[in-house]
């Protein structure tokens, strides 16, 4: 299993489900930054389950404790150690998943690749696992907000067919975000894709989603080509958050039906050197940070645990039918949110940690 990220700065995450608790230990962060519990707290309540009526109705406060790596409130240069327990688990919901895997879960795959898994609740492949990623996320964004004002705001811009239209990348900000309970910015369709999860919710059925993220003021020059660029570590980071099915930066697909004469990004001279007029590459090129912002999507699938009944079969393939019981969200996107911020914050700063080794440097 793979629970590592980053090279200078490294996360390793823990936990099962439905063990005692989950969290990681952040390794490679500098000395003296400001961090308190409070700031990795403040991003876990905007991932944590039970936090409205489209969420899953596990009940978790979801409290963090540093246990190592911080004194008054500053960073020791040493690892940071942090946890989360786990409260309310019911194991007996999964009792059904042990002979039957549930379709399009990964259950069957844990199964075959480890000869045994967590029956007791999701193990690893629950997003409780993705508890680790907004801490240590919420601790690498310290280090980007003290070294350059490091901004990222990720948003829901979709739930099914329901899309909202573009909003301003340079304003937005986590407030308006979290106005409604979707955390889509656009008012109008928050409500319509509210209203479609709830009924969905009530129909027991399930719907996928996209995040937008937007990372600004991020430095010029981080990004490790070739292997290492920058698009490929965000791809990678967002395409290992559970129920991930697409990642697309800048112009993404879209950018495969225009000309290079729309698409190029002139270079403007500014006050604070070159900037470019359009930004179509997304903030990134030759896999480097150009200094412009850096915005992606992250699409996610519907949640696989549904209870409309669904014809498959178990372990033994005897046909059956599967109607899963339990507390599961039926649509991920609005709790992905924080996820998709953290991971974003992990790779820059780690990018940025690594560009301080380079020699050239930041200065
Ligand atoms: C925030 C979040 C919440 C999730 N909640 C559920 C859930 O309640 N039920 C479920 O079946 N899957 C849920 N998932 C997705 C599963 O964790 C994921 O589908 C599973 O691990 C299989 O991995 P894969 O979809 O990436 O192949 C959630 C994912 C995220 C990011």
């Amino acid at each position: 299993m793979s629970s590592h990220l980053g090279k200078v700065l490294r996360l390793t995450s823990f936990g099962e489900s439905h063990g005692k608790s989950v969290g990681g230990v952040l390794d490679g962060c500098p000395a003296n930054v400001f961090l308190t519990e409070a700031h990795i707290q403040a991003q876990l309540n905007r991932r944590r389950p039970g936090q409205s009526s489209l969420t899953t109705d596990r009940q978790e406060a979801d409290t963090v404790t540093i246990v190592s790596g911080v004194e008054e409130d500053r960073t020791l240069g040493t690892p940071i150690a942090f946890y989360v327990a786990n409260h309310d688990q019911v194991p007996g919901d999964y009792e059904r998943f042990r002979t039957i895997p549930r379709p399009s879960h990964a259950d069957f795959t844990y199964q075959a690749k480890y000869g045994t898994r967590s029956v007791s609740g999701g193990g690893r492949a629950s997003a409780r696992e993705t508890i680790a990623r907004v801490a240590g996320g919420a601790i690498a964004e310290r280090i980007l907000v003290e070294h350059s004002g490091v901004e990222i705001v990720a948003w829901v811009s979709a739930v099914g067919n329901i899309q909202a239209p573009d909003i301003d990348m340079l304003q937005i900000s986590r407030d308006e975000v979290d106005q409604n309970l979707i955390r889509c910015p656009h008012l109008a369709t928050a409500e319509k894709m509210i209203q479609h999860i709830k009924s969905l919710k009530e129909k027991r059925d399930s719907i996928g989603g996209i995040v937008n993220c937007v990372c600004r003021q991020v430095p010029a020059g981080l990004g490790e080509p070739v292997f290492g660029k920058m698009e490929a570590a965000l791809a990678q980071a967002m395409l290992s958050i559970p129920a991930t099915k697409g990642f697309e930066i800048g112009s993404g697909f879209s950018g495969t039906r225009m000309q290079g004469s729309e698409h190029n990004d002139p270079f403007i001279a500014t006050e604070k050197g070159l900037r470019t007029k359009t930004n179509f590459s997304g903030g990134i090129q030759g896999g480097i940070t150009n200094g412009e912002q850096i915005y992606f999507r992250v699409a996610f699938k519907p949640p696989a645990t549904i209870g409309i009944a669904q014809q498959t079969v178990d372990f033994e393939g005897v046909e059956t039918i599967l109607e899963a019981s339990g507390r599961h969200d039926p649509c991920v996107v609005p709790r992905a949110v924080p996820i998709v911020e953290g991971m974003a914050a992990l790779v820059i700063a780690d990018m940025l940690l690594l560009q301080k080794t380079r020699k050239q440097g930041l200065s």
